[in-house]
């Protein structure tokens, strides 16, 4: 267990992924009834921009600092849809000492008084320093803990309404595999939940293997809606570092892939290489 988010915190993918999970948890919000929102790989909640790790890739540079320079050029529907990640994001990086926030800290703003959150992180620092930045909040609860066993041990909740992120280090090799067949349990016990699993693009066999895999997974847990979007900033390359990123969506929100075909185009322009930068939005 080597990785450590504070190198890559508001990089493009984090962008990508974190505009995703506001449009999710916007859209769960509009319902009155209580939600939960279960994070299998909740990282520290937040992340010091001037810190070491921060400082020595400089990603957030090219992403989340990118997307704030560019605001004023934005069409007004994606301005409105950008809105509730940007209303989290652009203060955290105003601040004296700038933040990024992480999944928990999104999670945080715009859930409401009668929602509820479990973060599971499996760094013993890690989820000290994500319960230190939580701090009182009543309606979260941090246990450190395999993020795989805690999705067996935390669905369904008891709302029956909500969302889990899956968003692991992929350190290990078999990180797909193990999605699949812990996505495949999570399914079977609960398929009217809202699923959203983020994974690197390195290369083209792999995530095409995934799909096949989860497509397997919804048809025989009876479930009709998956979506594919995937994000690259520049063309993929395994020897290069990661230009490409995706998230597996199951149940999604149904005007979720519309919005994404709102938005990703115009992230393409303002945090790709022109002419190698791209997106591709597909049913599973
Ligand atoms: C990509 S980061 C999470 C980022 C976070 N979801 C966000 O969007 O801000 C992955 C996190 O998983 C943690 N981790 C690694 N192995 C884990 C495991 N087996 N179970 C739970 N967490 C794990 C790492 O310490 C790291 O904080």
């Amino acid at each position: 267990m080597n990785y450590r988010h504070a190198y890559h915190a508001g990089n493009f993918a984090d962008v990508f992924k974190h505009v995703i999970l506001t449009r999710i948890l916007a859209y769960l919000a509009r319902k009155p009834a209580a939600f939960r929102m279960i994070d299998t790989h909740a990282g520290e909640g937040f992340y010091a921009l001037g810190g070491v790790e921060a400082e020595k890739t400089g990603e957030w540079r090219e992403g989340i600092a990118r997307l704030i320079d560019a605001r004023a050029q934005i069409s007004a529907q994606v301005q409105e849809l950008i809105a509730p990640y940007l209303a989290i994001a652009a203060p955290c990086l105003a601040e004296t000492s700038p933040r990024y926030p992480g999944s928990p800290a999104i999670a945080a703003a715009l859930l409401r008084q009668q929602d509820r959150m479990i973060f599971c992180e499996a760094h013993p620092e890690t989820a000290a320093r994500l319960k230190h930045n939580l701090g009182r909040d009543r309606r979260a609860k941090v246990i450190e803990i395999d993020g795989f066993i805690g999705l067996g041990a935390y669905v369904p909740p008891i709302e029956r309404r909500g969302l889990v992120l899956i968003d692991p280090p992929f350190e290990a090799k078999d990180e797909f595999s193990r999605i699949v067949k812990h996505l495949e349990g999570a399914v079977r016990k609960w398929p009217t939940g809202s699923y959203m699993v983020w994974f690197p693009i390195k290369e083209r066999e792999g995530v095409t293997r995934f799909y096949r895999q989860i497509g397997d997974v919804l048809v025989a847990a009876g479930i009709k809606d998956g979506l594919c979007v995937e994000f690259r900033v520049d063309e993929i390359n395994p020897n290069l570092p990661l230009a490409g990123n995706g998230l597996v969506l199951v149940n999604p929100p149904y005007v979720l892939e519309a919005e994404a075909r709102t938005i990703l185009p115009w992230l393409v322009k303002v945090l790709g290489v022109p002419g190698c930068a791209g997106h591709h939005i597909a049913r599973i």
